[in-house]
């Protein structure tokens, strides 16, 4: 194929190339028909294909597709396999639909419960996230279908997202933020890779060399397409020369000119943008050579795998007196609005148009049992208030029956693309129904409909608890095989539930703003912080309880020391004490058990899912490499073990440790650990307390210099960059922002109200470059530039440019 891609290359001219780094539309990239190249469509994902049914924007809806549990549910299945095979199906759709790229999975950190977009991404850890992201890699792409790793990187907030400057540290970014990609990207080889909308450590990520080529194609080996969030680019000739190669949307026919026009001034290398064009062929290539025309992919059989994956992802936090599984003839008092509009999915660009829908009530009433399950709404889903006639209509229904199976979670208006939560609270109407029913009937089993975690404060009067997450179009049809039994609960956190949100490490520093926002925290992320700094999660990563037992014996670790390149082999046995079939996840974490560096207690390094007959027992066994014991060490800009003694830990969760071993690892003693020693600068990195207050000096130190947030906007220094938000600080400002506001809410009329309420969020955080986007391209280039100058006070020559369109 090489040959045959530069050999397109070269029959192309100048501007054909700059073309093909643009889109043509929201969605497709263009074609040259001359050479018979087609364009591609790139369309979302993650957990499901949403192909417009108009090419401009948001609206007009989407084609029907099946809606599989989002990423903090299929994350909790821990099952590589399971992803491969939603990947899979994933594929098949996308060939039915002729899309060439399923912009997915998100592998972002979830460094706060609070941003909105958790439900999205998989794990507070990089190895999970990265070994689950490239597991579904590996099965859209196996269909011939390419993926988009995103958002590379540091974007682990909503708020601001489109210029907030991250700043975190060197060690941070590598052990925290990248090393989910890094894994993802070596192990499945995504065919695109998308950038994110905020800046790292001052640079726009869509800018920035060190990331983009740097580390993501020099040091990974990364040979695919580069593509930029949706309006993630500032300035297009920087972010070629950075590594960008693909701009989407296509908006300004201006930026390919600039493409074209720094090639002539000698501004751009030609063969910068010969590489960037050669990889696009080859992209357009894979898709010509797997489009699979009148493909059709089995609806039933994709319904089935959501189910199964709505199984496998949901995890049974609390079961007291072993209230769970329902018993045969008990009366069911089924209790939450959910139970009728369920909570299956999260809003914004992954909102899926399911083409089947299950919900608990009617799959309830399906149930041979079903006259034994009454219904009683219990909230209104529209409104947060507790209301007084539905709880009570719900206690008299718990009351009449055995056990109170009670819907909850958090309503579509918590969690969304665009925004973050502000508190981790659940709505105070399920609240106070939870605590309610408990009193009329102590027999309560929660089911939790969310997509990331929620304080409890009833859980002290709940029997059970039943996280769902958001569990796709088969959810309905899961909770029923879970609370009897058909399906024993195996899924397991992948993320930490921390019992109040001021027990969360970012918490002091999320989401900032309005410019920067500092990591202060560092690598303690989830776990890290919590088993560092003694804080008792309510929940901790990992955890998960079945419908049966399982006992952890005879850990062999061999070698018992390893060299340099030592691999070491792990291997334990595992077996179901219990009377029902179930499958366990295994978790291995490694701890450093003295070191000169600051380092997390333990860090998950391997997991598995083993599946148990009764009685059954099986051997268990792993490889671990150096990476394992490594840490990123910014002197030599290496990953680098410290030798000596480190424990390898076997667990049913983190706070769950059933078998332990020591094993001596040696370094590779290339530096000196005296360099690494800090314990002076950063008492607070070495002793993390509760609270994680570190202050801002030793941020600094551990950054390497002060931080700076960059200044909010002025007038007079307003650039295309500058957010709607910062020109309403004028007058011209705030006149253009209504008449943007109303024409947003006349173009969006058909479009439903929680994507309307992202669009609108989403449009006082956006800068002004992405006005084009924004309006279906209505706005253009000088349109802009002339409002740029309008703001900072420059009338007239505003008003010429604007009319100059
Ligand atoms: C989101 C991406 C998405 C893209 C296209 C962006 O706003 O951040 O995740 O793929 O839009 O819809």
């Amino acid at each position: 194929m090489e040959e045959q891609i530069r050999e397109i290359v070269n029959r192309l001219t100048l501007q054909e190339k700059a073309s093909l780094c643009s889109g043509e539309d929201y969605w497709h990239t263009k074609a040259i028909e001359r050479l018979g190249l087609p364009s591609v469509m790139l369309t979302d994902g993650p957990h499901g294909l949403r192909k417009q049914k108009q090419s401009k924007d948001f609206s007009g809806g989407s084609y029907e597709a099946t809606c599989f549990p989002t990423a903090s549910c299929l994350a909790a299945s821990w099952d590589r396999d399971l992803l491969r095979r939603v990947g899979e199906a994933l594929g098949e759709e996308c060939l039915q639909e002729d899309v060439g790229v399923l912009l997915g999975p998100g592998a972002n950190i979830k460094r706060s419960p609070l941003c909105g977009r958790n439900f999205e991404y998989f794990s507070e850890d990089p190895f999970l996230s990265g070994e689950l992201a490239g597991a579904l890699i590996q099965g859209v792409q196996s269909k011939g279908v390419g993926t988009s790793l995103k958002h590379f990187a540091v974007n682990n907030q909503e708020s601001n997202r489109m210029t907030i400057d991250a700043f975190v540290d060197e060690r941070a970014m590598r052990e925290i933020y990248l090393a989910g990609f890094e894994r993802a990207v070596k192990k499945a080889g995504p065919r695109t890779v998308m950038c994110a909308y905020n800046k790292v450590n001052g640079t726009y990520a869509s800018q920035n060399r060190l990331l983009l080529t740097q580390i993501l194609r020099e040091e990974w080996g990364y040979d695919g397409v580069v593509v930029s969030d949706w309006g993630a680019v500032s300035d297009r000739v920087a972010a070629l020369k950075a590594g960008l190669d693909l701009e989407m949307p296509g908006v300004f026919p201006e930026n390919d000119q600039a493409i074209v026009d720094a090639v002539r001034s000698g501004e751009l290398d030609e063969s910068v943008l010969d590489e960037a064009v050669a990889r696009l062929i080859k992209l357009i290539l894979q898709y010509m050579a797997n489009k699979a025309d009148g493909y059709r992919f089995d609806r039933e059989a994709h319904h089935r795998l959501a189910v199964e994956a709505a199984c496998e992802g949901a995890v049974l936090l609390k079961n007291e007196d072993g209230i769970l599984p329902l018993k045969k003839g008990m009366r069911i008092a089924l209790i939450g609005e959910f139970a009728k509009h369920p909570r299956y999915q999260g809003a914004g660009s992954s909102m899926v148009n399911p083409w089947r829908l299950d919900n608990a009530y009617d799959q309830a009433m399906t149930l041979p049992n079903a006259s034994d399950i009454t219904y009683a709404r219990g909230y209104d889903i529209r409104t947060d208030a507790p209301d007084r006639q539905l709880i009570e209509e719900a206690c008299n229904a718990a009351k009449a029956a055995d056990v109170a199976v009670i819907l909850a979670g958090l309503t579509d208006d918590y969690e969304s693309e665009g925004f973050d939560r502000i508190h981790m609270r659940m709505p105070p109407a399920h609240n106070v129904l939870i605590a309610e029913v408990a009193r009329a009937n102590p027999n309560v089993v929660v089911v939790l409909c969310n997509g990331a975690p929620v304080e409890m404060p009833w859980i002290g009067s709940a029997k059970a608890v039943l996280e769902l997450y958001l569990s796709g179009q088969g959810g309905g049809t899961a909770l029923w095989k879970l609370l009897y039994g058909k399906a024993n609960p195996c899924g397991k956190l992948a993320e930490t539930f921390p019992e109040k949100l001021e027990d969360c490490p970012a918490t002091a520093w999320f989401p900032m703003g309005p410019k920067g926002v500092e990591y202060r925290e560092s690598i303690y992320v989830g776990y890290r912080f919590y088993d560092k700094a003694g804080v008792k999660p309510l929940f901790p990563f990992g955890h998960g309880l079945s419908y049966t037992s399982f006992a952890y014996s005879d850990l062999v670790i061999e070698p018992e020391k390893t060299d340099e390149n030592g691999i070491l082999n792990i291997s334990f046995r595992i077996r179901n004490t219990g009377s029902m079939a179930g499958k366990e996840i295994v978790q291995v974490y490694v701890r450093d058990v003295e070191s000169t560096i600051f380092r997390p207690d333990k860090e998950l390094k391997e997991f598995a899912k083993i599946s148990l007959e009764p009685g059954e027992e099986k051997e268990v066994r792993f490889r671990l490499d150096r990476r394992a014991f490594a840490f990123y060490d910014t002197h030599s800009k290496s990953w680098q073990v410290e030798s000596g003694e480190f424990e390898i830990l076997v667990g049913a969760s983190s706070r769950d440790i059933r078998l332990s071993g020591r094993v001596r690892i040696e370094g590779t003693g290339e530096v000196d650990p005296a360099v690494w020693d800090k314990r002076e600068p950063l008492p607070s990195y070495y002793h993390p307390k509760p609270g994680c207050n570190i202050p801002k000096q030793e941020f600094d130190a551990l950054y390497g210099k002060p931080v700076v947030h960059p200044p909010i906007h002025r007038k007079g220094t307003f650039t295309p960059d500058s957010t709607i938000n910062e020109i309403r600080q004028v007058l011209a400002g705030r006149i253009f922002y209504r008449i943007l506001a109303a024409a947003a809410r006349r173009m969006n009329r058909d479009t439903d109200e929680k994507t309307l309420r992202m669009i609108m969020q989403s449009l006082d955080e956006a800068p002004l470059r992405q006005l084009n986007q924004n309006t279906g391209g209505r706005i253009g280039k000088k349109m802009i530039e002339g409002l740029v100058l309008l703001c900072n006070g420059k009338r007239l020559k505003g008003l010429a440019k604007m009319l100059s369109r």
